[in-house]
């Protein structure tokens, strides 16, 4: 399936075949494709939590407000950006760009100057919104990848925030962008036509 096939074929499915198993290797491809994205500095502060046990997506569906896709997919994933993902990474990539030649080795404390202009202290609102956007890249990629390998998805942000840290034991500090429910389309679920998108001169101009 080529890319664009995959965004036009994406849709948020409600209804997941109960009871299908994900295996745990198919999991860690579609996670291997996705880890690929892109990010700021290449910092990838991105955790997922894959709970596929079913007593624990029972929990996760209470957390979510009671939707049945929570428990009903084969998995779900929780999504996690962590604003320490600066401090946790930045010595890996910059290890890598030297290695790899992007980088001379007098550059170092200058990436990681600009990193911390950019990205502000860890509890700064810059640093939140550092970890979300490039967590979001990545859950797109695992949007569009499950295409590929055969799989439905359904983001969700209807959640308590609170109830999955607590649940799930998620430090404070981390930010939970949104689940993603992965799994197989229910047999005999025809999905309603896609609705509404604005027309792109809505929101574009050309300068
Ligand atoms: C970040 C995000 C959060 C969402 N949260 C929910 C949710 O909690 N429950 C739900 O039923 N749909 C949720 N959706 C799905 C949207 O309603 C859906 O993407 C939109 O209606 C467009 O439909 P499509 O994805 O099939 O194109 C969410 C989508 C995104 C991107």
């Amino acid at each position: 399936m080529d890319v664009i096939q995959a965004i036009k074929e994406r849709r948020s499915i409600n209804f997941f075949e109960i009871g299908r198993e994900l295996s745990d290797d198919k999991i860690r491809e579609l996670l291997e494709i996705a880890n690929l994205s892109p990010s700021s500095f290449n910092l990838q502060p991105w955790k997922v939590i894959v709970v596929k046990d079913p007593e624990r997506k029972k929990v996760l569906r209470h957390c979510a407000f009671d939707q049945p896709k929570a428990e009903e997919a084969s998995a779900v994933m929780i999504l996690i950006a962590d604003t320490k993902g600066v401090e946790e990474n930045r010595g890996r990539v910059l290890d890598s760009w030297q290695e790899l030649g992007y980088m001379k080795p007098e550059m170092r404390e200058t990436y990681v100057g600009m990193m911390q202009s950019l990205y502000g202290t860890e509890d700064s609102l810059r640093r939140k919104v550092f970890a979300v956007k490039n967590t979001s890249l990545f859950a797109m990629n695992i949007m569009l990848a499950a295409k590929d390998l055969g799989l439905e998805t359904h983001p969700m942000d209807g959640f308590d925030e609170d109830c999955i840290k607590k649940e799930f034991n998620i430090p404070e500090d981390k930010i939970i962008p949104m689940l993603i429910a992965v799994g197989y389309l229910r047999s005999g679920i025809t999905l309603l036509p896609r609705a509404f998108r604005r027309s792109i001169g809505e929101f574009m101009r050309f300068e």
